[in-house]
């Protein structure tokens, strides 16, 4: 990475001016715990009980996170960065000089270290996450490696109102890498809402560098979301051990089991909590029936053709200007420009 060292009252570039990498601290725009229980509540009162799947990413959850993106059966995060890997110089020419980069759920940063390693003098980096200690970890981890790169943490969630927080040095451009097919997470309604306010976000000139996962065979989909090790499962489960901790629940964990199937019809993976007998739980002094064999629906994850995802940019006001994808076609990274904008002489696929 290159840096230009820009005039900046500063002395560190860190969010709050500090001159140790030991003090940056994330601007915390974390909804509070009333929040948390109303979603919760708002949930279990459905017909078909759901969660949302944001409340997974607690220190233990995200760290549970983590350790999926580790394993080969979940073959995304690897696929993602060979992409990306392969893809670094055109990637970096499309992103420009002096680029703000904003990361959407940045969980360990792992996929924008390759693109921080060849950026050219970037103007800044603005990692968003809901999960406080992590994003604190980064940011300090991020602020040595780079030095000189702004480093400016917000602690939010990304689909509700936060304010970006400005860098030293006016950007060219604002760049919204949202990796690891997280909009997957999001039915195809929402998905278009967030993706016009990402589009509003990076506002005129700015774009999307987007990671989306690929329909495919529906056993590597199964293996992914139930590996051999159990990790998947943990992760799923550690919503309830949240709830029970944050919320005044009394789930018990051995009486809830991992479900995660492929809806063919909805091109989605689908993650479930199911009751393994009759039971009675309480959270935040209400009562929630449970009979043998009900579900909670806690995650789906749509699986996209590019075709189908094209689609999806296009009805939020977006052009495709570039595609990349591996050999396998098991994933693909967009590179999305606000229409009327394109910056390539036409699309090409990778
Ligand atoms: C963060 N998100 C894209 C992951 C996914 O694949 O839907 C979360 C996950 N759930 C189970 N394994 C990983």
């Amino acid at each position: 990475m290159e840096i230009n060292k820009a005039p900046c009252d500063r002395e560190q570039f860190n969010h709050f001016g500090k001159s140790s990498t030991e003090c940056i601290s994330p601007a915390d725009c974390r909804p509070g715990n009333g929040h948390f229980l109303a979603e919760v509540l708002e949930g279990l009162r459905k017909p078909q009980k759901e969660l949302p799947p944001k409340y997974f990413y607690d220190d233990r959850g995200a760290q549970l996170f983590e350790d999926i993106c580790t394993m080969d059966e979940y073959y995304i995060p690897l696929t993602e960065a060979s992409i990306i890997d392969d893809h670094i110089v055109e990637m970096v020419e499309l992103l420009g000089e002096d680029v703000l980069l904003v990361e959407y759920g940045c969980g360990d940063c792992a996929k924008t270290r390759i693109l921080l390693n060849h950026l050219r003098q970037p103007a800044g980096f603005v990692p968003i996450d809901i999960s406080f200690e992590q994003l604190q970890r980064v940011s300090v981890a991020l602020t040595g490696e780079y030095p000189g790169l702004e480093v400016l943490p917000v602690c939010a969630d990304y689909t509700c109102d936060f304010e970006l927080p400005a860098p030293c040095r006016p950007p060219a451009r604002k760049v919204v890498f949202f990796p690891g097919s997280t909009l997957g997470n999001f039915d195809p309604l929402p998905a278009q809402l967030f993706l016009k306010e990402a589009g509003r976000v990076c506002g005129p000139g700015g774009a999307l560098l987007l990671g989306i996962d690929l329909a495919k065979d529906p056993g590597v989909l199964h293996k992914a979301y139930n590996d051999s090790n159990g990790i998947t499962a943990e992760f799923n489960l550690n919503l309830l051990k949240r709830i029970n901790l944050e919320l005044d629940a009394n789930f018990k964990l051995e009486q809830f089991q991992h479900y995660a199937f492929y809806n063919l019809a909805a091109n989605r993976m689908e993650m479930h909590l199911v009751s393994l007998r009759e039971q009675r739980v309480y959270v935040g002094g209400l009562v929630f029936d449970f009979a043998q064999g009900e579900s909670i629906w806690t995650e789906s994850s749509y699986k996209y053709t590019l075709a189908g995802f094209e689609k999806l940019a296009t009805s939020a006001g977006f052009g495709v200007d570039r595609v990349w994808t591996d050999e396998r076609q098991w994933f693909s990274v967009h590179y999305l420009v606000k229409d009327g904008c394109k910056r390539g002489a036409a699309s090409r696929r990778g």
